[in-house]
């Protein structure tokens, strides 16, 4: 795992690069990062361009043997461009024209805008694309518009033009955005506006928002796939070309982003959102928090990086919390254990003005005093400079992990239609995901995450999340996954609709009957005060945020029963023999998740005819090319890991203290 440091040469005085650069080197950093906000000084006037300076820059890190990794500018574009051409200005959700004096303000869907990207970029090409000293290529930086949803007429333009294809007539398009309803009719695509729910007095039609969401990410994908084509036609084969995205955030859709050699994302674990574990839980983060962006960037091409990770304290948080002392050599390990390709750490000095002067850098503003941050990057460096010398990495991946190695289904559709109707403010189809995720990685279980078009018998295990849209194609797969002898487990919400998010004109989540031997007789939820009961195996769990009350099939057993409320004793989790495999049907969560925690760890058990280690709270064990990575997340405690006798610790002791670190190999 390779470690460099942003830096901004046109931010700082000429004279100071050389000081700057030799000392970035002197850390121990392999690479830096170039160009990002630099348009401005890369064509301070449109077409007249101006290199010299990053060629001197590019000299700079080469004699301090330090690779570059160049990015495109596009977020950040000069103003003469947005002053001359105001057409490629986004709009935000009330008709606000975003202006020149951030950063993101431009348009995916403005031709302009993307004709001017594609002269800089073609001048970068030129000039890096076959220069070895450019190691490889970030386009944009983290494309989402932070979150503004572009409102502008060249937008609403695009996504006439994007439903025009999809739907090819209006009456079809009619249809599916079931306009019946309310008399919301079109006669034609040229009155649809974009769905504001600013303008309207009520929600906006659901299936008007979920295209608009589908655009939107398409449009994304669009503008990165526009950049990546220039670059790859030009520059060396060698330079790789990637994107990084906000990683625990991900907005749009980055499994998209296909054209891409790998996508990187960019990770803030500490800045007012964490909980994490123990009394200074917020000042780390927690393993599957912080570790979910890994697997899932991963999973979309088989490698990723963290392009940006967190120095120390950072300024646009909700609070903005210093790190735990050792958290940020944690995440580094944690990382390395996940098998990050890179880690970049953002920034190298602190900046002196500008939106980000309470974020850290690898320097105090004296730019050359490290940060407490640098001083963890500094001992990390080393020490995997060490653990490289002492180890060649040609292990198989262990059994155990292969066997348990389990595909979590994945589609942003489901996410942006549970979450538009919600049903109970308590959803969040997100946390739904991720407390699964944290379930198998608490059981050291292997995640990927896939798609439908997947080869889904490359798993033995394969979890669908309140995976609401489905049609029959994806049933009858799965069905066939587990007859084939596949552990299938199906969470709540799924099925209930088609993919055009019709219910089904038929029992409410139909396709369950079949699949899983359950019908769904109707679902409930409850105040954020009040808990409902389910009993598991003697024990009573309590639920607030979702339950579906279930009648089985025959030959489906009852796992779990609701064990209060009017519909006391009815299946609130089911599961059948299927074929040479199960089926097990979760239709409650929880918010502690100890309920479904215990239902997957006896499912596995079963399956695998040997007991599971439950990791406790806070300890995360990773494995890398043979080497076993183990990080202590829990701020207050220590956690003891247990080895086998054949395992040779390379660093760090079996008591780990909080933020501690061992790496063994066996
Ligand atoms: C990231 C962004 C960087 C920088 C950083 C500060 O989200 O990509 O450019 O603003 O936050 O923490």
């Amino acid at each position: 795992m390779k470690l460099g440091v942003y830096y901004y040469p046109e931010q700082w005085p000429r004279k100071q690069w050389d000081r700057d650069v030799k000392n970035i080197a002197s850390m121990g950093f392999q690479f830096t990062h170039y160009a990002e906000f630099a348009w401005t000084f890369m064509e301070p006037e449109e077409g007249k361009f101006e290199f010299g300076w990053l060629d001197e820059a590019v000299d700079l890190a080469a004699k301090n043997g330090l690779k570059v990794i160049m990015c495109t500018p596009s977020a950040a574009p000069p103003i003469w461009l947005t002053e001359k051409y105001p057409e490629t200005l986004i709009q935000n959700v009330d008709g606000l024209v975003q202006q020149h004096g951030s950063r993101e303000h431009c348009s995916w869907s403005s031709m302009k805008y993307r004709a001017l990207n594609e002269k800089i970029i073609l001048e970068m090409a030129k000039r890096y694309g076959n220069d070895k000293r450019i190691w490889g290529w970030q386009i944009d930086n983290e494309p989402s518009h932070y979150s503004v949803e572009d409102y502008s007429a060249v937008a609403r333009a695009r996504f006439i033009e994007w439903l025009k294809v999809k739907y090819t007539n209006i009456d079809k398009l009619n249809e599916t955005w079931g306009t019946s309803f309310w008399s919301i009719r079109y006669q034609n695509f040229e009155q649809i506006r974009i769905p504001n729910s600013n303008e309207i007095p009520q929600q906006a039609n659901p299936h008007a928002m979920l295209d608009f969401r589908r655009f939107n990410a398409a449009e994304c994908a669009d503008f990165i796939s526009f950049q990546a084509k220039i670059l790859k036609q030009k520059v060396s084969k060698d330079q790789w070309v990637t994107t990084n995205f906000m990683g625990q955030h991900i907005p749009n859709d980055p499994f998209l982003n296909k054209d891409l050699d790998f996508v990187t994302f960019t990770s803030y674990p500490v800045a007012g959102y964490a909980v994490g574990f123990g009394e200074n839980g917020y000042r780390v983060n927690s393993p599957s928090f912080n570790g979910f962006p890994h697997d899932y960037f991963r999973s979309i091409k088989g490698t990723t990086a963290i392009m940006e990770l967190q120095p120390g304290q950072v300024n646009w948080g909700k609070y903005n919390p210093q790190p735990l002392p050792g958290a940020v050599r944690l995440w580094l390990y944690q990382a390395f254990g996940q098998g990050s390709a890179f880690v970049c750490a953002y920034r190298y000095r602190q900046p002196l003005f500008g939106g980000e002067q309470y974020h850290y850098g690898m320097t105090t503003p004296d730019g050359v005093t490290p940060s407490p941050g640098a001083k963890e990057y500094i001992q990390t460096i080393k020490e995997i400079a060490e653990l490289k010398a002492k180890f060649k990495p040609a292990k198989e991946y262990p059994a155990q992990l292969t066997l348990s190695k389990t595909a979590i289904l994945y589609n942003r559709d489901n996410i942006w239609e549970t979450n538009y109707q919600r049903q109970s403010y308590q959803w969040n189809a997100q946390f739904h995901i991720t407390k699964y995720y944290d379930a198998l990685r608490s059981l050291q279980v292997p995640v990927d995450f896939i798609e439908e078009n997947a080869d889904f018998s490359k798993y033995s295990f394969l979890i669908v999340p309140a995976y609401q849209l489905v049609d029959e194609a994806l049933v009858a797969k799965l069905q066939k996954f587990a007859e084939k002898g596949g552990q299938l487990i199906i969470t709540c919400r799924f099925a209930q609709k088609d993919k055009n998010a019709h219910l089904w004109e038929a029992q409410f989540q139909a396709p369950l009957k079949k699949l899983a031997g359950v019908n769904v007789r109707f679902f409930d939820m409850l105040p954020e005060d009040r808990y409902g009961k389910v009993a598991y195996q003697g024990k009573n769990y309590e639920w607030n945020n979702w339950a579906e009350i279930l009648d089985n099939e025959p030959g489906t057993n009852t796992i779990a029963t609701y064990f209060d409320q009017y519909y006391k004793t009815s299946s609130a989790i089911s599961q059948k023999k299927s074929g040479k495999g199960s089926v097990t049907y979760i239709g409650v969560e929880t918010d502690a998740f100890k309920l479904e925690k215990s239902v997957i760890k006896d499912i596995y058990e079963k399956a695998l005819s040997r007991p599971l280690e439950e990791l406790p709270d806070g300890l995360d064990i990773n494995y890398r090319d043979g080497l076993w990575v183990a990080t202590n997340f829990h701020s207050s405690e220590n956690r003891k890991v247990s080895l086998s006798p054949k395992a040779k610790i390379l660093l760090g002791e079996v008591d780990l203290k909080p933020c501690g670190v061992l790496v063994w190999t066996e």
